[in-house]
């Protein structure tokens, strides 16, 4: 075994995270560098400190999650959801069950729940958001923002589903109320099912062929006939129908 897969190994056994499913040479470098700054000449040298040091572990498993992430992220994106995607799946129920995958520090869920409001009470929306991440998880609940995420954010939402200090922007709780955050592993947990919804951006394009395979036929089985899965803007599906999904439009499949 080489020393990297020994780590692979070593996390494995600590955490349940399985690093081989991670494209290698990207992960490694990522790897690589840290420990490199933190002193440590190989990954078995790494992982003895990641032992002994909880700060370590944090800072290695901050590294290997990499949480970029903003409000309407790919505007044009959400213009679709809003106006083609949302008005067709509404035809059907206004319940709505939405899960944002991979949800990182809750832009996308809180997203969802500012564009949903346009059509539905925002009493009426609740939308599951997952992360691997608990620090993640824990900053999303908290819900406050360098005004840097809200680039792309439309005025008029600004102003009424944020209020701010400075350079730093909280949501209201009456969106903060919409989303249930928790902790789940793509590669590892199960799926809950019968989502109208499923929205997973910029995660896929970490792993290799083999966990995207298994996640989009999970993904698929989670969404009931009609339901959608909202991708990336990088991480277009090449052969959707081997997922039993029908392109709905750029980025969106549905399910058939
Ligand atoms: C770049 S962020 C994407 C955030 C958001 N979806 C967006 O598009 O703006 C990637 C997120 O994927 C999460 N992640 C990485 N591996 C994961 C896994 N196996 N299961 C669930 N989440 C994972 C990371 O913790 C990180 O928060």
């Amino acid at each position: 075994m080489t020393d990297y897969e020994e780590f692979i190994a070593k996390v494995k056994r600590k955490t349940g995270i399985d690093l081989s499913l991670y494209k290698e040479a990207q992960m490694k470098r990522r790897m690589t560098s840290l420990y490199e700054k933190r002193g440590f000449k190989s990954f078995y040298e790494f992982y003895k400190g990641i032992e002994k040091d909880h700060d370590l572990l944090d800072e290695f498993l901050d590294r290997m999650t990499i949480n970029v992430s903003e409000f309407y992220r790919n505007g044009k994106r959400w213009e679709v959801l809003q106006n083609k995607i949302f008005p067709r799946l509404l035809q059907e129920k206004k319940r709505l069950k939405i899960w944002s995958a991979a949800c990182s520090t809750g832009e996308e869920p809180y997203t969802l729940a500012m564009v949903l409001s346009n059509y539905v009470p925002l009493s009426q929306i609740s939308i599951l958001a997952t992360d691997l991440d608990e620090t993640a998880i824990n900053n999303a609940k908290m819900g406050v923002y360098h005004e840097r995420s809200l680039a792309e954010v439309p005025h008029a939402i600004k102003t009424k589903y944020f209020d701010h200090k400075d350079i730093y922007y909280s949501v209201k709780n009456e969106i903060k109320r919409t989303v249930t955050f928790k902790k789940h592993n793509l590669l590892k947990d199960t799926y809950d099912t019968n989502f109208d919804l499923i929205v997973c951006r910029n995660v896929m394009i970490y792993f290799t062929e083999e966990a995207k395979d298994q996640i989009y036929q999970n993904f698929s089985n989670s969404l009931h006939s009609g339901g959608v899965l909202f991708v990336g803007s990088t991480e277009q599906i090449f052969n959707p129908s081997k997922y039993s999904f029908d392109i709905e439009d750029t980025f969106f499949y549905k399910k058939m």
